[in-house]
């Protein structure tokens, strides 16, 4: 077995205020959290619109930490090299976003960014295979991307496995999307996750006014999700 990799906490923007980003992102920041998750969606890809590569330019000078940009968007291949401009330093595209996702990896590559692959709940583990060299990380979608606050698909737990029996040594991270809690966060932690998205139960009860219910949020997650670390 491989030494684990720490848990790292990636509140989604999407439960924030968006009309107030910047003080959402260095609340969240001050709170713990290990990455800001950005979700683009293209109401195309996915039934819900939300931004761009200008909004994202914008809220990454107020990034301290890691800017992981997951794209819901198909075409792909046109808006890389925006998003990478912008800031992003992962980029995630999905598998089903269109037939050429070895191109889409090659392309994030050559940006210098990291390059992420997600995988919709209906896609197995075994369509990462002849893609593995070209991930830094690989996103279990644990709902069908396009809305927070969502319930957590509890078959994906078996993909997680999988994936981190074919990914071996390879220094690729496996990030859980979608219904994490300190209730299921346990549950992909132990099958071999060490990124957790999420969204409404960080921001659940807290504000920019009051940030410490995010902090709170954080470590109950973090604490669950470690103490369940094969
Ligand atoms: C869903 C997004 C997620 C979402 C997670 O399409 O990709 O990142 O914000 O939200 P929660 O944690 O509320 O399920
Ligand atoms: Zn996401």
């Amino acid at each position: 077995m491989t030494l684990a990799r720490a848990i790292k906490i990636a509140p989604s923007i999407l439960s924030a205020d968006f009309a107030d980003f910047g003080r959402e992102i260095h609340a969240i920041e001050a709170q713990g959290a290990d990455w800001v998750h950005v979700d683009v969606m293209d109401g195309h890809f996915v039934p819900n619109l939300t931004f761009g590569p200008p909004l994202v330019k914008a809220i990454r000078r107020h990034v301290t930490t890691v800017m992981d940009v997951h794209l819901m968007i198909a075409p792909v291949d046109p808006y890389i090299d925006a998003f990478a401009e912008a800031g992003a330093d992962v980029i995630t595209a999905h598998l089903e976003a269109g037939p050429h996702i070895h191109r889409t990896l090659q392309a994030i590559r050559a940006t210098g960014k990291k390059a992420g692959l997600a995988l919709n709940p209906g896609t197995p583990a075994e369509a990462v295979a002849p893609l593995l060299d070209l991930c830094d990380l690989i996103c279990v979608m644990t709902v069908n991307p396009g809305f927070g606050g969502q319930k957590f698909i509890h078959s994906q737990i078996d993909k997680v496995h999988s994936l981190r029996g074919m990914i071996g040594d390879r220094p690729i991270h496996v990030e859980i999307d979608g219904g994490i809690t300190p209730e299921t966060a346990p549950l992909v932690t132990a099958a071999g996750a060490d990124v957790l998205v999420a969204g409404s139960a960080v921001f659940s009860g807290g504000s920019v006014a009051n940030p410490a219910p995010y902090g709170a949020n954080i470590r109950a997650i973090r604490a669950a999700a470690e103490a369940a670390r094969r």
